[in-house]
């Protein structure tokens, strides 16, 4: 996932002008994520999204586009599975809220909740 610097830079310029936008129009806010590879930064633009929407009490669907060139990478993102390592680079509130440890500890899957945000992978 991406790292807190970058987080700050999105969510105080463009998450509360695009919430804005989409509860104040047709109720819908498209992101489209081009060369997501394996999905991080199209997840941490969902978890933004749903943070600030919840925090401001607002509500508005979600849909994010994302495509990749290469195949590979974008079967991966589809699961939401990432490695524990993902656990250094997000707060552990992040964590707890949007991340599932599976089962057998091997790695970190984002939820259903979450993934249905991401309406497209190609
Ligand atoms: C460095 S990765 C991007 C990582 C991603 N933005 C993230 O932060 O999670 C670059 C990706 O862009 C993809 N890519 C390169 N050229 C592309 C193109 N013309 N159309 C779509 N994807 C492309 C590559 O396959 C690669 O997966």
């Amino acid at each position: 996932m991406k790292p807190a610097k970058s987080d700050t830079e999105w969510t105080v310029p463009l998450i509360p002008q695009l919430i804005a936008a989409g509860t104040a129009g047709e109720g819908v806010i498209r992101v489209w994520v081009c060369g997501c590879s394996t999905g991080e930064e199209a997840y941490s633009i969902a978890m933004l999204l749903q943070e600030q929407l919840e925090a401001s009490n607002r509500n508005c669907a979600v849909q994010i586009f994302a495509i990749d060139i290469d195949h590979r990478p974008i079967a991966n993102a589809r699961e939401g599975l990432f490695p524990t390592g993902i656990a250094s680079d997000i707060s552990p509130e992040r964590l707890a809220h949007f991340f599932d440890l599976e089962p057998d500890g091997s790695g970190y899957r984002i939820p259903m909740s979450i993934r249905e945000i991401l309406v497209s992978w190609r």
